[in-house]
């Protein structure tokens, strides 16, 4: 049986960028999301499951630093030899459902586009949740870009669980809070028509347990 390591390792190793099905030359629509967030308070961005985005180049020309994700450590390569070393970059081959290593450093926003919507177990799409909340730092922010309730069914030939804003925010929880959200259709390189929920959340400078989990008597 094929591991989700081997199945995007075959796809990166086997397509160029522009033959992938979400590959986007341009990334102004994340980018607009980015410019609700006071520049001043991103310097640190978590990149799950980066593939070989460009988006990474632009973060790069804003002088960020990032850690950059992914599951498939051929993607990963690619994006390597196509922006080269830099001391900004950490590179974490790690598979996002799974827990975080522990010396990973909080980040002032976590950015995924077209990834969390690939885990169909609870248990992964719960262990995702539980790495991006301890991954961002109070008052940092999170961007989600998943394929909408009314996005297709599959991609990269793998089923979806696609998302709906209400879902999205039910899984962040109480302790982010809704800053925008908006329905984007994608048209992809072969011209299909692909609708995305794009919701972007900033997390409370305090975390909002149950009173009783306050209490230290
Ligand atoms: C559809 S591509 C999107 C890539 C990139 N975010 C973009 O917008 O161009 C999905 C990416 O998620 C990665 N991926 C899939 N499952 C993953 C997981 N469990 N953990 C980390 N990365 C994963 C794949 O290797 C691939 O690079």
């Amino acid at each position: 049986m094929t591991s989700p390591n081997q199945h995007w390792n075959k796809i990166f190793s086997t397509k160029t960028d522009p033959e992938l099905g979400w590959y986007e030359s341009d990334a102004s629509q994340t980018v607009k999301f980015l410019d609700l967030i006071p520049q001043r308070e991103i310097s640190a961005v978590f990149l799950a499951g980066a593939g070989t985005s460009m988006l990474v180049d632009e973060l790069l020309d804003r002088e960020h630093k990032l850690i950059l994700n992914d599951i498939s450590d051929e993607a990963l390569n690619k994006l390597r030899n196509r922006i080269g070393v830099h001391d900004r970059l950490t590179w974490l081959h790690h598979d996002i459902s799974k827990p975080l290593p522990d010396n990973t450093p909080q980040s002032d926003i976590w950015i995924d586009r077209a990834v969390l919507h690939f885990l169909l177990e609870e248990a992964d799409i719960q262990g995702y949740f539980s790495n991006l909340h301890s991954a961002i730092r109070p008052g940092g922010y999170a961007l989600l870009a998943e394929f909408s309730t009314t996005g297709a069914p599959k991609c990269a030939g793998l089923e979806l669980h696609r998302y709906s804003v209400e879902e999205m925010s039910e899984r962040m929880g109480a302790g982010f809070e809704l800053v925008k959200h908006e329905a984007y259709t994608f048209i992809n390189p072969f011209g299909d028509q692909r609708p995305y929920i794009y919701a972007l959340y900033k997390k409370t400078l305090l975390d909002k347990l149950p009173h009783s989990e306050h209490r230290t008597d």
